[in-house]
């Protein structure tokens, strides 16, 4: 093949940027010249990959270890070609896969014989590349070992804390929005709030965020083909280093949301985050339900009033029946005032269980953060942001950088951590 025409067909599609991360180290064995050029020119033409050398014999002296003539450390990604000598290929490959198992082996052949392609698996080789080598199927072979890699360099497993509103208005979503933007900035935990109401979520207003294209149910619809580089266009991103998945801004659309889909997607994106906390639109949708089941936490938002406190007991009798492990459920009570009509051992009667927070009532400190989209620069010195920073740190949370406050011990049990 003629090196211009293969640099053409190295420029088609524009996909290589799934990783913005440092590129992947390669090493080829004993790889015929057009292989060689084909790879030097993949390359150059996407910084996904970077060639460290080229070694011309297939090693395979039992006293000499893989690790030496592969060097340290090893790399990525070692492409071997099987077809010079194929014993002494498959030898090689089992050296290599055994003295450094964190290296990628791809086999290149012009063979595509079934027998053959099972025995370079079996020595270790994740990838059997056909000959002539074309874009495609590196890019996606490469690709694979770079998303391996990520989840190998992000081992994340998120606490999920749905919060969901008694009913309307109970400061969901300001809780919400302050409390991931200490998580995320005085805490340092890589944090992302799920807006998850149907419809005119109010999330990305309270942040400040404008620049978004797509909402959370459009990602659930295309869990199927989720990847980092998906999920990072549907993210709005808060200057605390908040993350955001905004919620649809109409209720113009059908959609389709599949049984399993939320939980799926929440599987993804479990991997990612230390936190993520979900804003619920009040009421038990199956929406909701579904995100109850799948979350670690429910945190129900109430006030102190007679017709969100019937709804807290409503809710949990209901929730039990689905068989919801009362565990899960946490009851925050917000505008909380010492002297209020409603006293919190007659709520704490009423609901049959302790309250697990108070939010002190702040309205013109809650107003000013909504209003300048900023929740923590503007709260900082006040009593809601202690109170929410006490309240990340319940959460389990290790004082990170310029954060001075000592780990809470007293009640981090409560989220077995
Ligand atoms: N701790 C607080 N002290 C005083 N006012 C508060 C407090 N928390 C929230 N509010 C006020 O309550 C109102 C409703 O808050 P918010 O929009 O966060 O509620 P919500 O539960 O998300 O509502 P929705 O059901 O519409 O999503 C806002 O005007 C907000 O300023
Ligand atoms: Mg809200």
């Amino acid at each position: 093949m003629n090196p211009m025409s293969i640099r053409d067909s190295l420029n088609t599609t524009p996909r290589e940027n799934f990783s913005t991360n440092e590129p992947l180290s390669v090493v080829g064995v004993c790889l015929d010249e057009e292989t060689w050029t084909v790879l030097k020119l993949f390359a150059e033409s996407a910084p996904l990959i970077r060639l460290r050398s080229h070694i011309s014999e297939y090693r395979v002296k039992e006293t000499e270890s893989a690790t030496d003539w592969l060097g340290t450390p090893s790399p990525d990604i070692c492409i071997i070609d099987f077809d010079r000598d194929r014993r002494k290929a498959s030898q090689a490959a089992e050296n290599i896969h055994s003295a450094a198992p964190e290296t990628a082996l791809f086999a290149v052949s012009s063979d595509s014989q079934p027998d053959l392609i099972i025995q370079a698996m079996r020595s270790g080789c994740s990838e059997y590349l056909l000959k002539p080598m074309g874009r495609e199927q590196l890019l996606n072979a490469v690709a694979r070992v770079g998303g391996r890699r990520r989840e190998r360099l992000q081992p994340f497993k998120a606490q999920v804390l749905a919060f969901m509103g008694a009913k309307g208005g109970c400061g969901v979503t300001s809780l919400v929005t302050q409390l991931g933007a200490l998580l995320a900035n005085s805490f340092s935990k890589k944090t992302l709030i799920v807006d998850l109401h149907p419809d005119f979520g109010d999330s990305a207003l309270y942040l400040g965020l404008t620049k978004y294209r797509y909402h959370f149910f459009e990602l659930v619809e295309n869990n199927d083909r989720l990847d980092a580089e998906l999920l990072s266009s549907f993210l709005a991103r808060h200057s605390s280093g908040l993350e955001l998945i905004p919620a649809p801004e109409g209720n113009d659309t059908t959609r389709r949301i599949l049984p399993g889909a939320i939980a799926q997607t929440f599987d993804f994106l479990r991997m990612r985050y230390e936190y993520i906390l979900v804003d619920m639109a009040p009421g038990l949708s199956d929406e909701n339900l579904e995100m109850i089941r799948h979350c670690d936490q429910l945190q129900v938002v109430t006030v102190a009033e007679v017709s969100a406190l019937r709804n807290v007991v409503r809710h949990f009798d209901y929730l039990t029946r689905k068989e919801i492990p009362r565990e899960r459920f946490r009851v925050v009570l917000n505008r909380h005032q010492k002297r209020a009509l409603i006293s919190e051992a007659e709520i704490e009667k009423t609901l049959g269980q302790k309250l697990f927070w108070k939010v002190p009532n702040q309205y013109a400190h809650v107003v000013k953060a909504i209003n300048g989209g900023d929740p923590i620069a503007l709260l900082s010195s006040s009593e809601v942001t202690r109170n929410l920073r006490d309240l990340a740190s319940t959460l389990g949370v290790k004082t990170a950088g310029g954060e001075k406050k000592k780990e809470s011990s007293g009640l981090r049990g409560l989220l077995g951590r």
